[in-house]
Formats: structure tokens, C-alpha cells, sequence
């Protein structure tokens, strides 16, 4: 359980309620749910940490939107979620998501993704995977107010590295589902994070590059909602990678 709590965006007020319920008046969501016991394949520690496999890691509202609003997302393929995930440790972990990649775009690139924090603190995990090896590894600090666009190509995980719940709203296309199967297949990302900041290597990946440390690669205005509400146009290369131009660079 969690202690209930608000937070202010420019085009909400949350209301994040016990057990990391979201509501916020006049907006409409599906509500998704991650546990402990979804977890147990991509979890470092083994034995697995103790915890009972129904606690709640993440909860995820999928096309949050107010009614009049949600026709404009849909007319150019793209989704706003948030997710709220519990300042927990998972053994020797902070709490993190499970991990994917997103699938190509007929441009040949995988969709790209953008994140922002509305509260707490994050670390994003990135990973290029070609031809089955790893060829980059990314750790990228994020804390409220900040954002960041996951490049094509990359895979990507989330850890919440603060003491509290971890609230962040993403913009990403409507085209296509996320693949979990390769995070699932390897254990989890090619590093784990730890509790005391320490990025230690997969053994199941075999040779990995050295992971880099990089700054968020973008701004928001507002927010995402209502950026985009402002210039939907802005956000096309969420379909189409290859209008990202120097965008996303990390
Ligand atoms: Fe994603």
C-alpha cells in the first residue's frame, strides 16, 4: 500500500490512490496490471527475492484520454499511457517493468518512444540488439520534468530508482504490439541495475558492450498530452522513424 497522493500536470490533476491507483476526473483509461509473479523471469536474484506473486510492481492506464479528446490520438495512431510503478525492491533490485522491443516500421526502423517523468526518479535501461548481440547499452537518469525518446532499434526497461511511487505518461504509435519475449528468453536486460546504483552484467547475454551513460535527449513544452494536443503533427515520427532527423540522439 502506498500513500495516496496528487500530482499536478498542466493537463491533469492525478490522483494516485492506495495501491497505485490512477484516477483523474473526465479522463478515461484501460487499466493494465504488472505483479510480482509476472516479474519472477527477468529478476537478477536467485533464489528469487521473497515477496507474495500477487503484490503489485506497476499498473499501466493505456489510452488516457478525456472522451472528446481520444479521436485525435486515434486519427494519427498514437496512444497516451501512464504508468505508476511502487517504490518496492525485488532482492537485490529497485522495483523495475518488464522490458521489450517494438517491432519494425515498413521504414525498416523500429518505432520509436517518448517517455516523461511526472513524478519520482527513473533510470532507463536501453538496448540495440542486432543479428542477436547486443551493440549498445544505455543507462539514462530521469527525474521529474524531464523526458526521453527511446532511439529505434533500442529495447528498453524502466527502474524506479526513488523512495516514491514513480509516475510517468509516454506517447508511443498505436500500430503495433510490444515483444516481452526476448527480456523473458535472456532473464532480463543485458545488465541489471542494482539498489546501490551498480550495473551488473547478464551472464545469459555472453559478451555485452560496456554500458554508457547518456542525458535525456528531449523536452517537453507542457507535457506530452498537451504537446501533442497542440501539435499532433509534431509527434509523426512515432510512426515514421525516419523523420526523427537528429531527434533522439543519445
Ligand atoms: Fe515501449
Amino acid at each position: 500500500m502506498t500513500k495516496p497522493f496528487k500530482v499536478e500536470s498542466p493537463f491533469a490533476t492525478l490522483t494516485i490512490g492506495n495501491d497505485l491507483r490512477l484516477s483523474s476526473e473526465g479522463f478515461n483509461a484501460v487499466e493494465g496490471v504488472r505483479t510480482f509473479g509476472d516479474l519472477r523471469a527477468v529478476l537478477r536474484d536467485r533464489p528469487e527475492p521473497r515477496l507474495p506473486r500477487d503484490t503489485v510492481l506497476y499498473r499501466m492506464y493505456r489510452l488516457f484520454t478525456r472522451p472528446s479528446e481520444a479521436r485525435l490520438f486515434k486519427a494519427r495512431d498514437l496512444r497516451h499511457d501512464i504508468t505508476i510503478m511502487a517504490p518496492l525492491c525485488l532482492g537485490s533490485e529497485p522495483n523495475k517493468t518488464l522490458g521489450h522491443y517494438h517491432p519494425l516500421t515498413p521504414e525498416g526502423l523500429s518505432y520509436p518512444e517518448v517517455y516523461n517523468i511526472l513524478h519520482g526518479r527513473a533510470r532507463y535501461l536501453l538496448q540495440k540488439e542486432e543479428a542477436g548481440e547486443i551493440t549498445d547499452f544505455i543507462s539514462v537518469e530521469a527525474r521529474e520534468g524531464d523526458a526521453l525518446i527511446i532511439p529505434p532499434n533500442y529495447g528498453h526497461v524502466t527502474v524506479n530508482v526513488g523512495e516514491e511511487p514513480l509516475v510517468m505518461a509516454n506517447l508511443v504509435s498505436d500500430r503495433f504490439m510490444s515483444a516481452y519475449e526476448g527480456y523473458v528468453r535472456m532473464g532480463g536486460a543485458a545488465y541489471y541495475l542494482l539498489k546501490d546504483g551498480e550495473l551488473v552484467a547478464n551472464g545469459r547475454y555472453g559478451t555485452v558492450p560496456k554500458p554508457r551513460h547518456a542525458l535525456p535527449n528531449f523536452k517537453v513544452s507542457k507535457d506530452l498530452y498537451s504537446d501533442f494536443l497542440s501539435c499532433p503533427g509534431c509527434f509523426a515520427y512515432l510512426n515514421h522513424p525516419l523523420r526523427l532527423g537528429g531527434l533522439g540522439k543519445l
